[in-house]
């Protein structure tokens, strides 16, 4: 998986150094040709070591032979990022053993930065081992989340995230979700969500987030599970307290107002 992860971030830094053959796909979600290329190329890998395996991926890759590996593929995770020159993104990698996730690896190219875990192994980054922060409290922590390139007038997460930006120390949007769970699996944030992320967007996040020693769940508290488009990953010692936060939003509890936007332009007109 290394070894893949690896070829496949060189192929798209040769694209990104290149900036060519954007295309938009809709809305703002922009399909470019490295997204392509870097599919086929690790598609390629897999088949000719593991013709048996099963492949899931982004851009439409679906091997089934329903053996009992199977691969969850995201070429390039970032892709608005790319496009625009904005280097911020990935290539994430999941596998699956009978339906248990059990390898992860997420490559950043831009930093040559490696992350990996095995089931049971631990979680690395390049040769050192890693583990999910010790801030144990909310308003000390650092999270991210993100926001879909497409239907995203019917996407709550605003409301999620002025709460928690006003409960915690910060949150970011960095718009790679593999390389935010590969952030917090290496304690650089202490928390991550998002609502609505894809089987491959988190397959490979979240065993490098469970090997560092952090928790997954759903916004309710139960199992993570890859199918069910929520996620929230953290260090475990902040987790009750982002599950509080989410019942108090999901009910309309003790929200946080908004500024008034007539007090402010009235103030801005009085200097
Ligand atoms: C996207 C990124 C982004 C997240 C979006 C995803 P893509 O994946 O992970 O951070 O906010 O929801 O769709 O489209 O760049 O592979
Ligand atoms: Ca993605
Ligand atoms: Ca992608």
């Amino acid at each position: 998986m290394i070894e893949i992860a690896r070829e496949a971030g060189a192929l798209l830094m040769s694209y990104f150094a290149r900036r060519i053959g954007y295309q938009y796909k809709g809305d703002v979600d922009i399909v470019t040709e490295a997204d392509r290329a870097t599919e086929a190329l690790i598609t390629d890998r897999i088949r000719a070591r593991w013709p048996r395996h099963d492949v899931m991926g982004e851009e439409g890759t679906r091997l089934t032979s329903g053996g009992d590996y199977r691969w969850y593929v995201d070429p390039l995770d970032g892709t608005t990022n790319f496009a625009h020159g904005f280097p911020i993104f990935c290539v994430s990698l999941g596998l699956e053993y009978k339906g248990e996730l059990i390898a992860g690896v997420v490559f950043d190219p831009t930093r040559d930065e490696l992350f990996a875990a095995e089931q049971g192994s631990g979680a690395w980054l390049n040769q050192r081992r890693i583990h999910v922060s010790q801030v144990e409290r909310l308003d000390e922590s650092l999270l991210a989340t993100g926001f879909p390139s497409h239907k995203r007038h019917q996407n709550p997460n605003i409301f999620f995230y002025h709460q928690i930006t006003l409960r915690s120390h910060g949150v970011r949007r960095p718009g790679s979700a593999a390389l935010d769970l590969a952030s917090v699996a290496a304690g650089r944030l202490d928390g991550f969500w998002e609502f609505n992320l894809n089987p491959w967007d988190t397959a490979g996040g979240a065993v490098l987030v469970r090997e560092a020693g952090g928790t997954l769940s759903d916004f309710s508290g139960g199992p993570f599970q890859i199918a069910s488009h929520e996620v929230l990953a953290s260090n475990g010692r902040i987790h009750a307290s982002l599950l509080r936060e989410f019942q108090a939003v999901f009910e309309g509890r003790g929200l946080e107002e908004l500024p008034s936007l007539s007090d402010y332009a009235t103030s801005r007109k009085q200097g």
